[in-house]
């Protein structure tokens, strides 16, 4: 099995480590980077919770190889607070309940985050749409999505006033 060295940026600190060919993006991030906010589902793409950035960009790291982001920057659910503080969307999930047991959150903030950034006002019809790619089997979607509108809404106060 072939090994190969790996220099990564993930929430702003350098990781250097050498990894197998076949380690996935996701048992890098968890196993040898220690951050556990990513979590593993179904490593076939299909749940959302492995969700994390690739410079800048919502991707499924169970879906990648540890090799392949060689000389990118990560951002996972633990890079998201600046200094501590919460962001808007993080603290609407929880006024909103929009998380119970907390598995499938970590990927929705992260592909939320992203698709936010990319597309500021959205519909609800589209919201729903972004989540169809997220598997929540213990809140339902509604507070979910109560607490994407609400970021929504105050990100929109704050620009008018
Ligand atoms: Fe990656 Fe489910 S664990 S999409
Ligand atoms: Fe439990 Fe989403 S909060 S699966």
């Amino acid at each position: 099995m072939g090994r190969h060295q790996v220099e990564v940026s993930i929430n702003g600190k350098v990781y250097q480590e050498e990894v197998e060919s076949r380690m996935l993006l996701s048992d890098f991030i968890r196993d040898v980077c220690g951050l556990t906010g990513t979590h593993v589902g179904c490593e076939h793409g299909v749940c959302g919770a492995c969700t994390v950035h690739v410079n800048g960009t919502a991707v499924r790291s169970c879906l990648m190889f540890a090799v392949q982001i060689d000389g990118d920057e990560i951002k996972t659910v633990e890079g998201l607070a600046n200094n501590g503080e919460l962001t808007d969307l993080q603290k609407n999930f929880v006024e909103c309940h929009g998380l119970q047991c907390g598995f499938c959150t970590p990927g929705i903030l992260m592909s939320t985050t992203d698709y936010l950034e990319k597309k500021p006002d959205p519909s609800t019809k589209e919201i729903k749409e972004m989540l169809s790619g997220h598997l929540c089997r213990c809140t339902g979607y509604d507070g979910i999505i109560n607490a994407i509108e609400k970021t929504i809404v105050n990100k929109k106060t704050a620009i008018s006033s």
